[in-house]
């Protein structure tokens, strides 16, 4: 998605913007652009490619001005190209804007704008904003803006300056794609998520749905849509500078991946009592006798935390006998769910603003079910949406492909899980508090699958020239086999599908022959027969078979071609050990074919348009 920065204030705004742009990487982009205020002239630079060529591109320009908006474009409208890229500016060139979003109505809207006698440069839908605005700027730019959004229809965030306003920088937000404030001494920052800001402040204040911001050196104000003023106080974020570094790993990915056993930690970290098996997470907003009261559980994620909430349904319905739905976040909100007061939904994201997931609670709440997201970013628009949160603490995840955020998840959906059956009392406590006590073994337990990681580099490197992948699991380990095969997929564009190993024979065994690797989860546990009779089909039809098998597991040293070991843990702490194979391979696989794994092509990390 496009990532957006600005800032006013008391430095030469460039030498803030390209830094904010580079932490706003990670989100995936195709072009990048820059608008800076000197004296009263618009400048303006843009590049079609990466940061590196924008920054090429004005390297012998005198970009002086403390006013300034920048911009990553991850195309909607309009191929990736120099004059498609952002920001757009108005007939005069007087007016810049950056954008992230979908301007539903942008074809009518420019229809009329030409009509007017308006110009364009572009294809995009946003150059269409910087005209519209244009129309109405004699009123003063926060004005126009606001008489500008009441023609717009979409999802967007928007950041905007007018040469003749040197000292006001407007931001506004409607509908999913998120715009924070940094508040700073003497400057103000606006991005289109909280990392662009690290290193320059951690007090944010998050823009609500319908809110405009007018931001000066010295303060910031918000209204709404109608024009009346909103009084929000400053959030102070939880993460260090260095949280966006790589801290000499080779890429954010790896460094994400060996950060699991902590994520871990801090997810269960007050939550859960070793000692005592206690579970308290009082920001559930629930209490217990809400929880007996339940009748149904759905659990709604897009991606990979759509594999989290599968693991969870298992764990709900073993731990709190409670029927479990779990729907795609796209699907969930254009069917016609069946939801009230007595199910509790539980949107799951890493971001918080997953479009799709953000409409699937809001569709959960107009049907007065009650909500709980499970989320890692503090503040942002499902957190602060959900009746109650129940934070994954894995910091922040630059990878565009999920990994420490995924098992935080699936810390996350076990606390929850455990917390549900410890108050519906359908289990003893006897095996909640042994189920917590191991639970608590299991980061130490990650850490020691994370040693194999050059191991592992060495088995990937036998199937870099792989066109095709099949991952198989059962049980709580199906979901495994669906993550394993999007990490692969997603980082190393080789064709991969996820299938309960059950369907084997319903058609994919008829895909087996001895250019096809299939990865068999077969850690030890009620599944473990059917998954090895699995394995033997596999090897009776010539097909490679690599193994995720328990420490020790000598039959299936002799049925595979090559086994992962895991350590022996009890079935449903399992999938936050199966994770760490299955990520390291793809890892690896993706970079030993020369594949940017940070930030594969046509992805991004958060995606906040449908
Ligand atoms: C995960 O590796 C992918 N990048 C993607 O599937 C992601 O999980 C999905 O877009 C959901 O994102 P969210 O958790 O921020 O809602």
């Amino acid at each position: 998605m496009c990532g957006i920065v600005g800032y006013i204030g008391h430095r030469d705004a460039i030498s803030v913007l390209i830094p904010a742009l580079r932490r706003l990487e990670y989100r995936g982009y195709d072009s990048a652009g820059v608008a800076i205020v000197n004296g009263t002239r618009l400048e303006v630079w843009k590049a079609s490619g990466k940061i590196t060529q924008l920054e090429e591109a004005i390297a012998t320009a005198s970009l002086a001005g403390g006013i300034g908006i920048a911009h990553t474009r991850w195309a909607t409208h309009g191929r990736p190209s120099h004059a498609n890229a952002h920001p757009h500016l108005d007939c005069r060139s007087r007016l810049a804007v950056v954008h992230n979003g979908i301007i539903e109505n942008y074809r009518d809207l420019r229809r009329a704008l030409a009509a007017a006698g308006h110009r364009f440069r572009s294809e995009t839908d946003t150059e269409i904003v910087a005209h519209l605005i244009e129309d109405y700027s004699t009123d003063g730019l926060p004005e126009a803006v606001l008489r500008a959004a009441r023609d717009l229809r979409g999802a967007y965030a928007i950041a905007c300056l007018d040469a003749r306003m040197p000292d006001t920088l407007v931001g506004i937000r409607c509908g999913s794609p998120p715009l924070v404030i940094g508040v700073g001494k003497g400057e103000r920052f606006l991005a289109s998520d909280i990392p662009a800001l690290l290193g320059e402040t951690r007090d944010v204040v998050v823009l609500e749905d319908g809110e405009l911001a007018i931001l000066t050196a010295a303060g910031s104000a918000l209204r709404t849509l109608d024009g009346a003023s909103v009084r929000r106080a400053s959030t102070t974020i939880p993460w260090d500078a260095d949280a966006g570094e790589k801290a000499g790993y080779p890429h954010f990915m790896l460094k994400e991946i060996f950060e699991q056993p902590e994520a871990v930690r801090n997810t269960l970290r007050d939550r859960a009592d070793r000692h005592t098996g206690e579970i308290r997470i009082p920001e559930l907003g629930l209490r217990d006798r809400d929880l007996v009261g339940l009748n149904r559980l759905c659990f709604v994620a897009c991606g990979t935390s759509w594999h989290a909430a599968l693991v969870g349904k298992y764990l709900v319905e073993t731990f709190a006998r409670l029927p479990v739905e779990v729907d795609v976040a796209s699907e969930f909100r254009y069917r016609q769910p069946v939801l009230d007061g007595r199910v509790l939904t539980v949107p799951i994201s890493q971001s918080g603003e997953t479009a799709d997931t953000l409409a699937a609670l809001t569709l959960a709440r107009k049907h007065g079910s009650r909500t709980v997201a499970i989320c890692n970013v503090v503040g942002s628009s499902l957190a602060r949406e959900a009746d109650g949160v129940l934070y994954t603490r894995a910091g922040i995840e630059i990878g565009v492909a999920s990994t420490k955020a995924f098992t935080a998840q699936l810390a996350a959906v076990i606390l929850l899980a455990l917390k549900l059956g410890a108050a519906r009392g359908l289990h003893s406590p006897e095996l909640i508090r042994e189920t917590v006590k191991r639970l608590w073994d299991v980061p130490d337990l990650m850490a020691g699958v994370l040693e194999r990681s050059d191991e592992i580099s060495a088995i990937a490197a036998r199937f870099v020239q792989s066109g095709n992948f099949l991952y198989l699991g059962r049980g709580i380990h199906y979901p495994l086999a669906l993550e394993g095969a999007l990490k692969l997929k997603e980082i190393s564009y080789i064709h991969a599908e996820g299938y309960p190993a059950g369907e084997m024979k319903h058609g994919p065994i008829a895909l087996i022959d001895r250019h096809l690797p299939v990865v068999a989860i077969a850690p030890e546990g009620p599944t473990y027969e059917k998954i090895t009779s699995n394995i033997e089909e596999v090897k009776a039809r010539d097909g490679i078979v690599i193994a995720v098998a328990t420490e020790g597991d000598d039959e299936i040293r002799n049925r595979a071609d090559v086994v992962l070991p895991i350590p022996r843990a009890l079935v449903w702490l399992q999938p936050l050990l199966v994770a760490l194979p299955l990520q390291l391979l793809a890892y690896h696989i993706g970079v030993l074919r020369g594949c940017d794994v940070d930030q594969p092509r046509n992805l991004a990390k958060s995606v906040t348009v449908e």
